[in-house]
This record gives C-alpha cells, sequence and structure tokens, in this order.
C-alpha cells in the first residue's frame, strides 16, 4: 500500500538517513500517471529498495496560467496507480509548501535553456532546474528517474546535478509509445478524437529523420524539408520546431557526421507535444 506524504517535514521525517542508504529512489512527476510513468516507477522499483514518486504541479515552469490551470490532475487516481505500481511512497506536497514565497534563489540553465524547447517557452526550464533541485534536496534520493521524451529537460538536469555536486545519479528511461507511434504523454488526454489522429504527424516526421541519417543522408536542412512533408495540412496542426542536434549538448548540427537527435515540437489542436528520436548513420 502506498503511504500518501503531503508535507515537506513529514518526508524528512519518513525517510530518515539510515533508510537513504538503503538506495532511495525518486521519480518525479507532475501527476496525470501513464505508462510512461509506469515504465520510469518500473524501472526505480528494480533498482531501489524505496521508491518516492513525487507529484507536484510546478507553477515556477509553465509560462501561460491557462496551461498551468488546465494540466490534468487527480491524486486519488495517481495514488492508485502507484500502489498498483507497488511505490512506497507519493510525496504529493502543496504550492504554499514548496514556494512559502516567491523564491530568491533560482537556477539559471544558461545556454542549455535556449534551443529548442526553450526558445519557445522562456524561463520554463529555469523553473523545471529549480524544483528539482528542491525535490532533490527534501527527498535526498540515491537515484533519480526521468524520461527520455524530454531530452532537454533530461540534458539539463545531468548538467545541474553535475555542476552543483548533487549527490545523485540520473537515470534516462527510453520513451514509451502508443502503437501508431505518438509519445505517451500527460497531456495527450487533453486532444480530441479527431486530433489524437493527426498527433503521431511528430513521431512520423522524426522517423523519417531517422531513416533518411541511416540511409546517409548528411544535410540537415534537406533532411527537414523532407521530413516536414510528414506534417499534414491542417488548420490544426502547427510545427513549432524541428531540428537536429548534437545528442550530447543539443547545439544544432551544421552537417550529419556521427549521431543526431531529431528533436521537435507539434501543436495540435491547442495541445503542445514534444518528442525526439535518436538517428544514426547504418554501419556498412
Ligand atoms: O517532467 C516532468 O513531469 C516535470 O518537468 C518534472 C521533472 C517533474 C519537474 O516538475
Amino acid at each position: 500500500m502506498t503511504e500518501l506524504v503531503d508535507a515537506i517535514s513529514r518526508i524528512r521525517q519518513r525517510l530518515p538517513a539510515r533508510e537513504r542508504a538503503t538506495r532511495l529512489g525518486l521519480v518525479p512527476t507532475m501527476g496525470a500517471l501513464h505508462a510512461g510513468h509506469a515504465s520510469l516507477i518500473n524501472r526505480a522499483r528494480q533498482e531501489c529498495g524505496i521508491v518516492v514518486v513525487s507529484i507536484f504541479v510546478n507553477p515556477l515552469q509553465f509560462d501561460s496560467r491557462a496551461d498551468l490551470e488546465g494540466y490534468p490532475h487527480d491524486l486519488e487516481v495517481d495514488l492508485q496507480f502507484c500502489s498498483r505500481m507497488g511505490a512506497d511512497i507519493v510525496f504529493a506536497p502543496t504550492a504554499e509548501d514548496m514556494y512559502p514565497e516567491p523564491p530568491a534563489c533560482t537556477v539559471d540553465v544558461g545556454r542549455l535553456g535556449e534551443g529548442l524547447c526553450g526558445r519557445f517557452r522562456p524561463g520554463h526550464f529555469q523553473g523545471v532546474a529549480t524544483v528539482v533541485m528542491k525535490l532533490l534536496q527534501i527527498v535526498q534520493p540515491g537515484l533519480a528517474y526521468f524520461g527520455e521524451k524530454d531530452a532537454q529537460q533530461l540534458a539539463i538536469i545531468r548538467r545541474l546535478v553535475a555542476d552543483f555536486n548533487v549527490p545523485v545519479g540520473i537515470v534516462g528511461v527510453p520513451t514509451i509509445r502508443d502503437g501508431d507511434g505518438l509519445a505517451l504523454s500527460s497531456r495527450n488526454r487533453r486532444l480530441s478524437e479527431g486530433d489524437r489522429v493527426l498527433a503521431p504527424a511528430l513521431y512520423q516526421a522524426l522517423d523519417t529523420v531517422r531513416r533518411d541519417v541511416a540511409a546517409g543522408a548528411t544535410d540537415p536542412a534537406a533532411i527537414r524539408a523532407r521530413a516536414l512533408e510528414e506534417v499534414p495540412q491542417d488548420a490544426s496542426v502547427k510545427i513549432e520546431y524541428l531540428e537536429l542536434v548534437s545528442p550530447s549538448d543539443l547545439r544544432p548540427v551544421e552537417r550529419v557526421a556521427g549521431p543526431v537527435l531529431a528533436a521537435g515540437a507539434l501543436w495540435v489542436g491547442g495541445v503542445r507535444l514534444i518528442d525526439n528520436v535518436y538517428c544514426e548513420q547504418e554501419r556498412i
């Protein structure tokens, strides 16, 4: 049975240092849990003695009030989900507990937060890095689990813990997809039936990049143009970006000369979806 802990002061009491030594795994989430989260919890369950799932819709990382207010949440359903997955503790603090006043100190993520999604969501990654830093300080896990779907977030968190010497291992877990390729995301439940049919276009475009790169294409502009042909000409679909970047520092590549990450964001009927696909040239 998963235990619900809803205050920072209580999670500290609940997790004395002795237990931390048995390897504590933290799965940070914003709730609305789905099979993608299940694979994070599963992995943590395999590798850790105690699994804590945090559920906190972090206001600091939303650039629009409407997006924050529209973010799906149902703590009771998520708690049952975590129980089924065998999590030991759900840590679900209130916004007042996490931010008793607006923070004076936040984490500046520098250049890593400027490209890809950062170009369209100013301040987003600063908000993510700040809340992740707080969660790591509060729970003090040995390992923390994040989805590879959010490639830029994962890269920033890896640098965050390296730059601040946070004693935690960061584990990236592969993206889970529906049968038609759509990456699982809490936002998918906001898609209308018609928009759900259009949504896999992002994965199809990224997969076109993968096939092109595997076949030996090297010019990012030409590869990108071919991939964008996969995006339907439909009034409710709008590509925000599709880029080929270096997997290590997420800088755009001028020529494909090794593995690249194809990353993109697509708006479908007012819902913003992101995804990425790792691409490498085939060895002959
Ligand atoms: O990926 C998410 O759900 C969030 O960005 C995270 C890491 C839980 C921080 O709020």
